[in-house]
């Protein structure tokens, strides 16, 4: 592969070494922001240290819109704006219909072929990316001090079912088939999700626990959305490279571009939004181990979450869910999250999930793959079938309080 190549990614310690490992923690102060926008899509831009940009656009118009009133109507008219096409409703606030009929239009150098070769390797490394994006993804946020807090001190963080529910559906419409023809809905769920991110930004800061706990004044600013984004297709495609999965240099170029383009989708500027994976990896290395580790909050999001999974599934234990976690994000930020060590399971997961990927691979047969293989393959599919598709009558809604008390 052209890209980073596996050589390299075990170098650096394997699929999630290589996210956080590459870089010693350091004060952010110390280290600033030495990524160039050259390396972005835009491929220029002021060079603005992303930590201190949000979102100039969204902002300012989601606290209007909160100081007015205005949302609760606003949620009841998106409620059924579902696909990419699909006109805006009518009645929406005159400033609000301009900004999405602005924000709604895809970036010029989005690529039709690209997007579709991206909706056909999601679909036939399906079972790798919701692994690497679904629970991988979850732990890792936790992980992240500055999500573990957002989330847990907003709103969606008292029902954590439905914050799942909602941020698959999400995933959900990216990984799709249609996820930007005009009868899919990534479109739609991430421009809602840009005005959840605004209205988050509004709110947090008047949250008595959410000021005492952050050291921050504002949340969700553009580092921690690259911070998030790496967890998802940087995460899952060193993962694969880790795990050994073929892939093609034209499906990896897809696969990152999907992502770029749900990047800018969702309100990070095009600056900050790596052009190819070379760009993508010295970025991560950049930031991702200056902006992980223990926090309790990020402790209680993974609790819940691995709960949430090993309930979904009769057969597993908890104590497997937790070795599969473990495996998939590696042991520091295990730790950090206090995933338990399960004698039992943590040398087996990953040899069964090993044979897995060869078995489909086509490198071993059938009876060399153990049981424990398919409990995972299973577990996955459970997940799928629960997680991915099961929330339909949940939709991402802009919120106007944070966690109750
Ligand atoms: C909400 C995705 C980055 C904090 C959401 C939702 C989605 C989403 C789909 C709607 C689901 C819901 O309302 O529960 C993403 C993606 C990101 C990203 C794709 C980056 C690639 C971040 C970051 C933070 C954050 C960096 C914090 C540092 C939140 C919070 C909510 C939210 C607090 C709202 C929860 C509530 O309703 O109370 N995000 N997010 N997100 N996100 Fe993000």
């Amino acid at each position: 592969m052209a890209h980073f190549s596996r050589r390299q990614a075990l170098i650096a310690g394997g699929a999630f070494g290589a996210l956080v490992a590459a870089a010693p923690a350091q004060a952010r102060s110390l280290v600033g922001w030495n990524w160039s926008p050259g390396d972005s899509v835009a491929g220029t831009g002021a060079g603005l240290d992303p930590h201190e940009v949000w979102d100039a656009a969204a902002d300012p118009l989601l606290k209007s819109l909160l100081d007015r009133g205005a949302v609760p109507g606003v949620n009841d008219l998106l409620w059924d704006w579902e696909t990419n096409e699909q006109p805006l409703p009518d009645g929406l606030p005159s400033d609000l219909r301009d900004f999405m009929e602005d924000a709604r239009r895809l970036p010029s150098w989005a690529d039709h072929d690209k997007l579709e070769l991206a909706a056909e390797f999601n679909k036939s490394h399906g079972i790798y990316l919701n692994l690497a994006n679904g629970p991988g993804g979850g732990m890792l946020a936790a992980a992240i001090p500055q999500e573990a807090r957002a989330v847990y001190y907003s709103n969606g963080g008292a029902d954590m079912e439905s914050r799942v529910a909602k941020t698959s559906i999400f995933g959900f419409s990216v990984g799709s088939l249609d996820a930007f023809r005009p009868e899919g809905t990534c479109v739609v769920e991430c421009l809602k999700t840009r005005l959840v991110h605004a209205a988050v930004r509004h709110l947090l800061p008047q949250s008595e626990h959410w000021r005492e706990s952050a050291d921050e004044d504002i949340p969700i600013n553009q580092e921690d959305m690259l911070v998030t984004w790496h967890t998802l297709p940087t995460f899952a495609m060193r993962s694969m490279e880790d795990w050994e999965v073929p892939v093609t240099d034209d499906e990896a170029e897809a696969y990152l571009h999907v992502w770029q383009v749900t990047a800018a989708m969702i309100g990070i500027s095009e600056e900050y939004i790596p052009a190819t994976w070379q760009a993508a990896y010295e970025q991560s290395d950049e930031i991702m181990a200056r902006n992980m580790g223990p926090t309790d909050e990020g402790i209680w999001i993974a609790d819940t979450l691995l709960s949430q999974l090993s309930n979904r599934f009769h057969e597993a234990t908890r104590p497997m869910v937790n070795s599969l976690a473990r495996f998939l994000i590696g042991d520091e930020t295990a730790d950090w999250i206090e995933i338990p060590r399960e004698e039992r399971w943590d040398d087996l997961v990953p040899r069964a999930w090993s044979s897995l990927v060869q078995f489909r691979n086509g490198v071993i047969g059938l009876p060399a793959v153990p049981q424990l293989a398919w409990t995972i393959d299973e577990l996955l599919r459970q997940y799928v079938l629960h997680d991915l598709t099961g929330g339909e009558e949940t939709k991402i809604e802009i919120p106007t309080s944070n966690r109750p008390d």
